[in-house]
């Protein structure tokens, strides 16, 4: 038996090559595909070695980005150690000519140090071939997405080698917007936790992720013109909140993997935690004659409440680079403002007879006016147009009601409304089986309206609500469930009609995200090649 050495990783390990490789079965090893599927993928049984020692990313010729570009150049950091799981060697990362096997990666706009935004193209095409493999992309954006499904091509033999195959992919993704939201106030998220999920999230190709940062049990954003918000709001004034830094961090990281960072600042309703730190901020709730000593909703009839407001979203808007803010305005009580005889009187002199609904639209016009005064695109809960028809057309809707959603797509995008679909990915909500499969099977355009409205469908988000959710289970609850609505997301519908079809290979991708450090939870009976290995 021919005993040699080969060397990769920096390490070298006896190996029994020679008459095992003639013994396996060709084939074994097999390139299981990429999640989500490419919209055009060609591969073939050619395939090529790859040695992390001489492997090295470069920037074409032609490229409008170039070496000291930050997107790319920390993208080929990250990018190499996921290529190279189990690479040990001193992590000498070559950016030099030298052979045998190099990703070129071109990019039309040098835009390594804006934001990705909601226009931003993220489509690229991957062509691997002898000795080369070659990544073209308008922006910075989409060959950080190339390179996402460049590392999921390679593989490993049973003796650890790396491989990639002889591939052609033209790849762009079917929505604009695909996110992800945390609620980080029923529970506090330690900042890792967030920079994981990003991390997670590139792996998905998810572009969006939506902070739901504050709402009724804490109020963690330590506000640089209100610190006592979070210093009485927070569930403690030190350990659990945002810094202006902590803040900045979660940005430039989510920047880096192509993600936007959408703040929600949820009012009128979800604002228990304003009022510690906020006096006279939200509606004295009376019982009888005299106040019951318990709050309500924002107080919508205080000139101060909107004077706040744009003070707390001139900060918010400078501090998240986003285009896009949400202000939230789901699930208002009335009975608070029902029961407050200045609130009453205030619904008599505006005209609003005992139509409580017509009060919050008054609300939500004014903050409305206030972000869009701040050259922000508003993002709402859908419950502001069930009661306001007439908000300003440039709003974006979240669909969030489980119930009858593809009435409500329909009425909406009538009406000339952009959309955003998370009401049937409230992945928080988990069931026995496989429930990633109804993540999956969801068609967010099989609703009643023409193209045009189909088009206003920006796209989706999956939810992971907190009341039952912190670090210790936040991981292996998002993923790789969450992935099931990435594919429906980024994929080509008719190519991903079939969900059994796509069960091993989300399988396998499972187990990349475990090779990579991710808890994901298992599908269902089997095993990875590389179990989990953390602590
Ligand atoms: C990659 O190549 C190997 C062998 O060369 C082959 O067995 C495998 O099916 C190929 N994978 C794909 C996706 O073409």
């Amino acid at each position: 038996m021919a005993v040699s050495m080969v060397s990769f990783g920096g390490y070298t390990r006896p190996h029994v090559y020679l008459l095992l490789l003639i013994l396996l079965p060709l084939g074994r090893h097999t390139v299981d595909g990429v999640w989500p599927l490419p919209q055009t993928f060609t591969s073939s049984v050619e395939r090529y070695p790859l040695n992390p020692q001489t492997f090295y990313f470069g920037y074409g010729r032609q490229s409008a980005a170039q070496p000291g570009c930050s997107v790319l150049d920390a993208a080929f950091k990250r990018y190499f150690y996921l290529i190279f799981p189990d690479y040990i060697g001193n992590g000498v990362l070559r950016f030099s000519e030298v052979k045998p096997f190099n990703i070129e990666i071109s990019v039309d706009h040098e835009d390594c140090e804006g934001y990705p935004n909601e226009d931003s193209s993220e489509r690229y095409n991957l062509s691997v071939s002898a000795g080369q493999a070659s990544l073209s992309a308008e922006t910075v954006w989409g060959a950080v997405r190339g390179l996402e499904t460049f590392s999921q091509l390679v593989y490993q033999d049973d003796f650890g080698s790396y491989f990639v195959n002889k591939t052609e992919i033209d790849d762009f993704p079917r929505f604009a917007f695909r996110g992800i939201l945390l609620d980080t106030s029923r529970h506090y998220l330690p900042v890792h936790a967030i920079l994981k999920t990003l991390d997670a999230m590139a792996y998905s190709k998810f572009n969006v992720f939506h902070w739901h940062i504050v709402d009724d049990p804490s109020f963690p954003y330590q506000s640089r013109t209100f610190p006592d918000l979070s210093s009485k709001g927070a569930f403690h004034p030190m350990t659990h909140i945002y810094t202006q830094s902590d803040v900045k961090r979660v940005i430039s990281h989510a920047r880096l993997w192509g993600i936007r960072v959408l703040p929600e600042f949820d009012t009128p309703g979800h604002t228990q935690s304003w009022g510690k730190g906020q006096p006279d901020l939200l509606t004295p709730c009376f019982k009888g004659s005299t106040p019951s000593g318990t709050f309500g909703p924002v107080n919508p009839m205080l000139p101060s409440t909107y004077q706040f407001m744009e003070k707390l979203f001139k900060e918010v808007s400078s501090v998240f680079p986003d285009s896009y803010i949400h202000i939230g305005g789901d699930e208002v009580d009335f009975s608070c403002w029902q029961s407050n005889p200045d609130i009453r009187a205030f619904m008599k002199k505006m005209g609003f007879g005992v139509d409580f609904t017509k009060l919050e639209a008054f609300y939500m016009e004014n903050i409305v006016n206030i972000t869009a005064a701040l050259n922000k695109t508003t993002i709402v809960w859908q419950d502001v147009f069930d009661y306001h028809e007439r908000i300003p057309k440039d709003t974006v809707l979240h669909i969030w009601k489980g119930a009858g959603y593809r009435t409500e797509l329909s009425r909406m995008t009538k009406a000339g409304m952009r959309v955003v679909l998370a009401a049937p990915w409230y992945i928080n909500h988990i069931s026995y089986g496989q429930d990633w499969r109804v993540s999956y099977n969801i068609q967010p355009l099989n609703f009643s309206g023409t193209e045009e409205q189909k088009k206003l469908v920006i796209g989706g988000e999956v939810c992971m609500w907190g009341e039952y959710v912190d670090a210790t289970n936040l991981t292996p609850r998002l993923w790789p469930r969450a992935s099931a609505a990435a594919e429906r997301l980024w994929s080509d519908e008719k190519q991903t009609s079939s969900v059994d079809k796509a069960f091993p290979r989300l399988q396998d991708f499972r187990c990349k995200l475990v090779r990579r450090g991710i808890r994901a939870e298992p599908l269902y009976v089997g095993h990875c090649k590389h179990e989990y290995q953390g602590v």
